[in-house]
């Protein structure tokens, strides 16, 4: 493709407008259209984004009219699949936020769809562009680590992560376990679904995944009773910790919580992550005045590394994206699988490989810890088939 990626925008919330402006910003990218079913919340984004495309409440319509080539979904996360599909269909490329899916169904629609249509379709998980990600995966991949026994992550995050939202004004009303008085909200994603946290697990996942290769083939999870400790009134679980296997016999161990306050880590806040192989083991820092550590059997040695999570000589595109350099690059990785019709990274199997052991922790810490085994997306047969 010798021109710009004309980009539709759908679902105009925080993460939406913020991912918007980098898209805006890139010299690939224009923003024909943005969409949002709160009429107040587009004009509020369009300002934001100093921003003339064509608004639209319905992104049927939008793309129906607009026939973008591709559309970045923000919209809450259990209506993304919904939305994805229905534009690959109509020969639409698609990239959606975290999780890709919330039940097994939509895992399998999702799949089915980027192999019938072969629209591109990418997750937008950032994390695992991280620096130290990318220089633990080159270390998995030489040998350093050895065999990788054991690997985990957590990600704790606390601040007001719970709101309401009026459908007509698309105001929020922050911080509230329970709906504000005399108003007409709705329950956002939060509310409803970090009642168990464990769903959020793609950020810990995809990077964990990424070093050890392979996918989950087993989970079982437990959690704390589903009333918070810390917030009054407050459904939700505030931890859930998931064990998992996978294909490369691996034991991951990963632990999510968002309704309590937790120590930030250096650089990565509210995520931290540790591999350990026979022969090596890294370890994030534990704490915002720690080092990232590498343990070698041949010296049995703890060193102090100089990992960050930036990478080193990339564009100053990526380097002024949030969440430590990291943002930017699935914005820069779709647009160039569209114009040079290349693969996607963080394609739809990948994604999937993210969410369905999640959404199978969650059901296990519901039933007491109980074992699933997790499909694989990759076989041409399906195995709920
Ligand atoms: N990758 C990250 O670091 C990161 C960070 C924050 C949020 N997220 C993800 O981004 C997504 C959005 O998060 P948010 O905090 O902005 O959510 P939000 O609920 O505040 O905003 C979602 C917006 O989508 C709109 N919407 C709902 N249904 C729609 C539909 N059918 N058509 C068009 N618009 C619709 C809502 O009106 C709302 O304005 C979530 O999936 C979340 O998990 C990712």
């Amino acid at each position: 493709m010798n021109r710009k990626v004309r980009l539709g925008v759908i679902g105009l919330g925080p993460r939406g407008v913020y991912i918007a402006q980098l898209y805006a910003r890139h010299p690939d990218c224009e923003i024909v259209a943005l969409c949002d079913r709160v009429g107040p919340t587009v004009e509020q984004a369009a300002v934001a984004l100093k921003s003339s495309a064509n608004r639209y409440t319905d992104f049927e319509r939008m793309i129906r009219e607009e026939k973008p080539d591709a559309v970045l979904i923000a919209s809450p996360p259990d209506e993304q699949v919904d939305i994805a599909c229905y534009a690959m269909e109509q020969g639409v490329h698609v990239t959606t936020e975290v999780p890709a899916a919330y039940t097994m169904e939509q895992c399998w629609k999702l799949v089915r769809t980027v192999e019938k249509t072969g629209a591109k379709y990418q997750l937008s998980e950032q994390t695992r562009y991280w620096g130290f990600i990318d220089e633990w995966r080159r270390m998995a991949e030489r040998g350093d680590f050895g065999q990788i026994l054991f690997a985990e992550g957590e990600y704790f995050h606390y601040g007001e992560w719970d709101y309401y939202i009026d459908p007509q004004t698309g105001e929020r009303f922050y911080g509230n376990a329970l709906p504000p008085e005399g108003r007409e909200v709705e329950a956002t994603w939060r509310n409803k679904r970090f009642y168990n946290p464990i769903y959020y697990l793609p950020h810990t996942l995809s990077p964990l995944l990424k070093i050890t290769g392979g996918r989950v083939t087993k989970v079982s999870c437990m959690g704390t009773r589903p009333r918070s400790y810390y917030v009054d009134n407050y459904e939700a679980r505030d931890i859930e910790v998931a064990l998992m296997h996978t294909s490369t016999d691996t034991v991951l161990r990963v632990a999510a919580g968002f309704t309590s306050p937790h120590g930030p880590r250096k650089e990565t806040g509210f995520h931290w992550y540790q591999v350990k192989g026979t022969e090596q083991t890294a370890e994030w820092a534990r704490t915002e005045n720690d080092s990232p550590r590498l343990w070698t059997a041949a010296d049995r040695q703890w060193r102090e590394m100089d990992w960050s999570t930036n990478v080193r000589d990339v564009s100053d595109f990526i380097k002024a994206s949030g969440h430590g350099s990291s943002d930017g690059w699935p914005v820069v990785n779709f647009l160039r699988a569209i114009r040079e019709d290349k693969p996607i990274d963080m394609d739809v199997y990948k994604a999937v490989e993210t969410a369905a052991p999640a959404i199978l922790a969650a059901e296990s810490s519901n039933r007491g810890g109980i074992l699933l085994e997790v499909p694989d997306f990759r076989k041409k047969v399906p195995d709920h088939e």
